[in-house]
């Protein structure tokens, strides 16, 4: 199971840093064995060595939110691969809608991260989502746009997580029902079939809380969960990670 936090833009290294030790007070490390769990911190903290040692020592994976498809270079304002390499981070997430929507990142540019990064075996965190008038036009047009957003995307790669974030609910404080999720999994899993790839971890992203964690990693078809405004306080986020300590025992 992978229980993944995405910070955003929030949080800087200091408070990182204790949150690291407030997670650390709350649960016993050796409890999340089985689980994966990865951290998107902001770029600041990525190279913050008190929050690279918090993460070591509690054996979390640091990804970083956003990197720009090379290895250095007169890109201003990016961090690439060199950076990365030099952190140690090997893990990278591409495609969250509000990087398509905000920074205006087209299908074209998020392929072009993904070969790149693909080719230095990063771990790929991918992310789609369908805006709301999308789903209210019906499931072939939903179909069409997930279909879109994995386009040229080598879904047979064997270091590759992908996370299912429909717009409409992220940071809405409500999580898509149960049985879309079901549903929009389902479909996105025989996407991947058709692609020639099985076994890919397919994540859930959208207002999920501790209130509706234990609900959305028990349906078919979910590997786990991608956590943004929940997981920014560290006491939320370990009740969610406590969640899936529970589910991982059943
Ligand atoms: P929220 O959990 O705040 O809805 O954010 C989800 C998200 O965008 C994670 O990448």
């Amino acid at each position: 199971m992978i229980i993944a936090a995405n910070f955003k833009m929030n949080l800087t290294p200091r408070k990182i840093h204790e949150y690291l030790h407030v997670l650390e007070q709350k649960q016993e490390y050796s409890s999340y064995a089985h689980i994966n769990i990865i951290l998107f911190p902001n770029m600041a903290s990525l190279m913050s060595d008190e929050v690279l040692r918090g993460c070591a020592l509690s054996s979390l994976t640091l990804g970083a939110q956003n990197a720009y498809p090379a290895f250095n270079g007169a890109f201003t304002g990016e961090i690439g691969a060199e950076i990365l390499e030099e952190l140690n981070i090997s893990t990278l997430m591409i495609g969250h809608s509000e990087r398509r929507e905000i920074f205006n990142e087209t299908q074209e540019f998020c392929q072009k991260k993904f070969d790149f990064y693909k080719k230095l075996n990063f771990k790929i965190l991918y992310c789609i989502g369908e805006p709301l008038h999308i789903r209210k036009n019906g499931q072939h047009e939903l179909k069409n746009y997930l279909n879109m957003q994995l386009c040229n995307i080598d879904v047979s790669y064997n270091n590759l997580i992908i996370a299912y974030e429909p717009i409409w609910a992220i940071g809405s404080g409500i999580s898509a029902e149960a049985h879309v999720i079901e549903e929009t999994h389902q479909l996105i899993k025989e996407i991947l079939q058709n692609n020639n790839a099985s076994n890919i971890p397919l994540l859930y992203g959208g207002s999920v809380k501790t209130d509706n964690v234990r609900e959305i990693l028990m349906l078919d078809g979910v590997d786990g969960v991608l956590v943004g405004s929940a997981s920014l306080s560290p006491y939320e986020f370990s009740a969610i990670l406590q969640v899936a300590v529970e589910l991982q025992k059943i």
